[in-house]
């Protein structure tokens, strides 16, 4: 068995993990993401040091939000680390720990691990879409991850739908201004002038809240428009939501569905499953250490 480390650097948090190539996490270490990246590379080194020990490490895996040059291994300035710009990270941590690395877009991590080792298994054409601080799309289409020409393929979030939302990344009303948690941050904040977390939100929303449930309509009624697009214009098997709206997925699900129903064709939205992720918890480390499997078998 091969064993991979996988780096997940998150807006708030950076995970550093060992892992094999069935997907099993031997050994985790975590902490806060400094907003200056230096500090981050040092403390990876040292965490990767702790959690590899003695053991024969394959490759890295290095999972980010966008936009970055997976090619070049760069980390360019993606919305949740702002100080960061063009940092090398593949060469920098390559060279201090000896193993080569490999840097994914987040989202098309989790798609790789949903697909290795949760309910993506087996199929061909799939889509794994995260709602976090952000929101992007993870593509396996016929059996690989599709990057596209400069490894941007996915990046939906910020397609707009509608300019009356809030503004995110350069633009009002993208997919992200209204799905991600960010967004229906926002999406509160705009209506009703009030700060609330998308937690918070989705919560009182649950529990009949007439305002947290009039944004969570909203919300989800572009998220159906979202994956009526996804699934008219990639026919994929499934679709696996991570993360937020999994807190409240009857009334999102309910409220999706109907879009799709309305807008998606269907032919296409019949063969297509909309399923949660599996791997909860584990996902980002999962992910990360997918990145690295997925280079691995691909280049060996
Ligand atoms: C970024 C994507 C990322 C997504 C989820 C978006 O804002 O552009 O690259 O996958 O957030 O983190
Ligand atoms: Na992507």
């Amino acid at each position: 068995k091969e064993l991979f480390l996988g780096i997940d650097i998150g807006g708030t948090k950076t995970s550093v993990s060992l892992g094999s190539s069935d997907g099993v996490i031997l050994a985790k270490n975590m902490f806060a993401t400094s907003n200056d990246p230096q500090e981050v590379i040092e403390e990876i080194c040292i965490a990767s040091i702790q959690v590899m020990k003695a053991n024969k490490v394959s490759a890295g895996g290095i999972s980010c939000g966008g936009p970055l040059d997976a090619e070049q291994g760069l980390i360019l300035s993606p919305p949740n680390l702002p100080s960061w710009d063009k940092i090398p990270i593949c060469s920098i941590l390559s060279s201090r720990l000896g193993i080569p690395f490999f840097l994914e877009n987040d989202a098309n991590a989790c798609a790789l691990a949903e697909w290795y080792w949760g309910n993506g298994r087996g199929t061909q054409n799939m889509v794994f879409l995260t709602f976090g601080t952000g929101f992007g799309a993870g593509l396996i289409l016929n059996g690989r991850l599709y990057r596209g020409t400069n490894g941007q393929a996915g990046e939906i979030g910020h397609i707009r739908s509608d300019e009356s939302g809030p503004f995110c990344y350069g633009k009002n009303g993208s997919f992200e201004s209204f799905c991600s948690g960010t967004g229906i941050s926002l999406l509160f904040e705009q209506n009703f002038r009030t700060a609330k977390t998308a937690k918070e939100i989705c919560a009182l929303a649950d529990s009949g809240d007439v305002f947290a449930l009039t944004v969570v309509r909203e919300s989800a009624s572009h998220l159906g428009l979202a994956l009526s697009l996804l699934i008219d214009l990639l026919n994929p098997e499934k679709i696996i939501i991570g993360s937020i709206y999994q807190r409240n997925e009857k009334l999102f699900n309910s409220i999706a569905n109907t879009i799709i129903d309305n807008e998606a064709l269907e032919l296409n939205r019949q063969c297509c499953k909309i399923v949660p992720s599996a791997l909860a918890e584990q996902l980002g480390d999962l992910a990360a250490l997918g990145i690295a499997k997925d280079h691995w078998r691909t280049h060996a």
